[in-house]
């Protein structure tokens, strides 16, 4: 069974949209017709053709802070990247330095990012689940951990990158890829916000964090859509994480009908759905939807020879 539900966020990823339509502008002019080599540089290229194209909308406020820093930043750096005079580490570095380490920080931690997080709280609060054993996946930056750390009875917190385990949220961290197997069993839930899509092999990664899950137990994950509105606009941010492998997916989010597949095959039942929703503001109701939450559960059943 599938079931659904929605929830609205704020203008910010309008605004967000807005500034990376610009940047797609503005890359398209620098750098004329290229063809880009590198698989990353070919990913960021396809992004600004996606989005050169595109009007601003009159969403009311200019957007301000981080997405502001980064996408300036990003005017000067992408184009080299794409061409080629620069590599993806050198990509890299020079965005870290034109936008220094506060904003490039701040990249995940503000709206529209932490929307993510925050309608994956206000679910997860709601599950009997949270105040057992929970694990997090692809934690990074910890949007999500902050609002959850003190509610389970052990919180696992993990990340491939042992940069992001600082001991903040919880005393219980430690690193893990989740294209591996865990060691770890009968959890109550396992969660993940906008980190599972880098995983090589969906399937597998989720296969694994069923194993961990006692019969009962629940994944939630919070996922952005890759295609918005039913006129095929792309999930704009896409142009910013273009060069940012390892942290983000290179090649992009998966669809939520592709999400349900990935569950069904790895085991999972009972599953739901939820979209983030923000007004397209094209006067005519229509909304974009930004992606959600996907959850599916270990059968408490006796678990079927397909799957063991
Ligand atoms: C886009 S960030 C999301 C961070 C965080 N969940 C949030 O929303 O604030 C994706 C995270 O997944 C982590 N990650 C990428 N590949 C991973 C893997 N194979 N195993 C575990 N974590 C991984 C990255 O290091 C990064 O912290």
């Amino acid at each position: 069974m599938v079931t659904s539900g929605r929830q609205e966020t704020e203008m910010e990823y309008r605004k967000a949209r807005n500034l990376c339509i610009r940047l797609a502008q503005t890359v398209s002019a620098k750098i004329g017709c290229v063809q880009a080599a590198h698989p990353q540089a070919r990913y960021a290229l396809e992004q600004v053709e996606l989005l050169r194209e595109m009007k601003v909308d009159d969403c009311g406020i200019e957007a301000t802070g981080v997405i502001v820093e980064i996408t300036a930043a990003l005017a000067e750096v992408l184009p080299k990247f794409i061409v080629g005079d620069i590599d993806e580490a050198g990509a890299f570095a020079s965005l870290r330095e034109v936008v220094g380490p506060f904003w490039w920080a701040r990249l995940m931690q503000e709206p529209p990012m932490q929307d993510y997080a925050k309608s994956c709280f206000e679910f997860t609060r709601m599950l009997p689940h949270i105040s057992g054993d929970v694990l997090e996946i692809g934690a990074g930056v910890g949007n999500y951990s902050q609002l959850i750390s003190k509610i389970p009875k052990k919180y696992y917190r993990t990340d491939i990158q042992r940069s992001f385990l600082t001991g903040q949220y919880s005393k219980n961290e430690f690193v893990y890829d989740f294209d591996a197997k865990s060691d770890l069993r009968n959890l109550d839930m396992v969660v993940s916000v906008n980190g599972l899509h880098c995983s090589r092999d969906k399937t597998k990664a989720l296969r694994n964090m069923f194993e961990v899950l006692k019969p009962g137990g629940v994944i939630v994950l919070a996922e952005g859509e890759p295609i918005v509105s039913l006129s095929g606009e792309p999930w704009a941010l896409g142009i910013i994480f273009s060069i940012v492998s390892g942290w983000w997916a290179v090649g992009g989010f998966e669809t939520r009908e592709n999400w349900i597949s990935y569950l069904k095959a790895s085991g999972f039942e009972s599953i739901g759905t939820s979209r983030l929703l923000e007004s397209a503001g094209n006067g005519e109701n229509q909304m974009l939807d930004l992606g959600g939450l996907i959850w599916g559960y270990r059968s408490s059943k006796v678990v079927s020879s397909a799957y063991r």
